[in-house]
């Protein structure tokens, strides 16, 4: 799995210009700049093919990312950026719920939180709403290169019992920069593609 076919299909704002396919489909949510890009380009061993940036709110549309012609991946706008407008912060809400409440192609959400700091109003908001609507959520704990393995498990912890973790999802320790976790992240997505 380390040569990908990859390709951008489209960067669609509503349900009207999702991909017309069959083609299941894994969305990435998470604060802005938690590392939502950064996950899809380790994934597919690239080094900027979803575009990152450390300016947060850079995406902002629904990116459909091809793979393999077997699966797309759908990155989304990160919530939580302070410098957007009350209107701006709707239009999001709007399009996010659109896609992950109607959307039949979707199997799986890839939630991340930042495995340094306890998950934020908005990443338990987010998760309760994905509970809620019954849609499988595989939580990614991320930038774990910044913590030292010793303490991983104090904040798995930590991030499992601030977000009243449901210990039938899955759960990832996550890392960009070294790849930690990478084997298993592909891993638990291929369980809910096929
Ligand atoms: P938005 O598109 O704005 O919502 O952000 P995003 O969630 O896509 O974040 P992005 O992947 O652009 O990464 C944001 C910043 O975090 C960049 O500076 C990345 O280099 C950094 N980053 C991402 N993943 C990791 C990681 O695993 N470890 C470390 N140390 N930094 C990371
Ligand atoms: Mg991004």
């Amino acid at each position: 799995f380390n040569i990908h076919n990859v390709s951008l299909t489209i960067s669609a704002a509503s349900s009207k210009q999702y991909p017309e396919t069959d083609m299941p489909e894994i969305a990435l949510a998470g604060r802005s700049n938690v590392g939502k890009s950064s996950f899809i380009n380790t994934l597919l061993n690239r080094k900027n093919f979803a575009r990152t940036s450390g300016r947060p709110g850079k995406t902002q549309l629904l990116n459909f990312f091809n793979i393999d012609d077997t699966l797309h991946f759908v990155d989304v706008p990160g919530y939580g950026y302070a410098r957007v407008s009350k209107k701006e912060r709707e239009k999001w809400g709007g399009m996010i719920e659109e896609y992950l409440t109607t959307r039949a192609n979707l199997r799986a959400v890839v939630s991340l939180v930042d495995m340094r700091h306890e998950p934020s109003a908005d990443d338990i908001q987010m998760y309760e709403f994905l509970k809620y609507y019954e849609i499988p959520v595989i939580l990614v704990a991320t930038k774990a290169d910044k913590i030292p393995r010793s303490k991983w498990n104090k904040h798995e912890s930590m991030i499992k019992r601030t977000l009243q973790f449901d210990s039938t999802d899955d759960f990832v320790i996550f890392s960009s920069f070294d790849k930690t976790g990478l084997d298993q992240a592909w891993q638990v997505i291929e369980s809910f593609v096929d």
